[in-house]
């Protein structure tokens, strides 16, 4: 159980560097018109959103493992209210591979301010999903 805690929580990690990073990336790349620069770019976004879906999938995979080693998990609200922030944590996943895919195509509009907001997301989720986790609040 605790072997399945513990690797639940490193590739929570590396999902979270990817999820911390790449919107840095879109920042940066939204700010620049050079056409040498923004392939660098479209290269770390696309290497950068690889890791980041390994990491979703196995902090997802190790999270079941969790439940399916203690199914009396299912009954406790904190778990419910984890698993319905995890799900906007997905839904912000989602939203980066799609403008991964957008800055390939260059076709971003978004000015490089917007993307300083949307930098900031995460950490709302990080520290909710592990007070939840840890605190188990109710
Ligand atoms: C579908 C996705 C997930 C599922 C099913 C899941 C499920 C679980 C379960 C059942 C535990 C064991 C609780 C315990 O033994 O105390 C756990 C622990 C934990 N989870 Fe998740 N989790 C998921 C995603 C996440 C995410 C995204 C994060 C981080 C943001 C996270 C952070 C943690 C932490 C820090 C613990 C350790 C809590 C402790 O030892 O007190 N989990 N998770």
């Amino acid at each position: 159980m605790l072997w399945l805690k513990a690797f639940h929580i490193v590739f929570m990690v590396t999902w979270f560097a990817g999820l911390f990073y790449l919107p840095r990336l879109f920042v940066y790349h939204a700010s620049t018109q050079d056409p040498a620069t923004r392939e660098t770019f479209k290269v770390m976004e696309r290497k950068l959103m690889v890791m980041t879906h390994i990491g979703a999938v196995l902090t997802v995979g190790f999270g079941v493992a969790l439940i399916l080693h203690t199914p009396a998990w299912l009954q406790m609200g904190w778990l419910h209210a984890k698993l319905t922030a995890v799900a906007g944590l997905l839904a912000y996943h989602f939203w980066c591979m799609k403008l991964v895919r957008t800055f390939a195509a260059d076709a971003n509009t978004r000015p490089h301010t917007w993307y300083r907001w949307f930098n900031e997301v995460p950490v709302l989720f990080l520290v909710v999903i592990v007070l939840l986790a840890v605190l188990k609040p109710f």
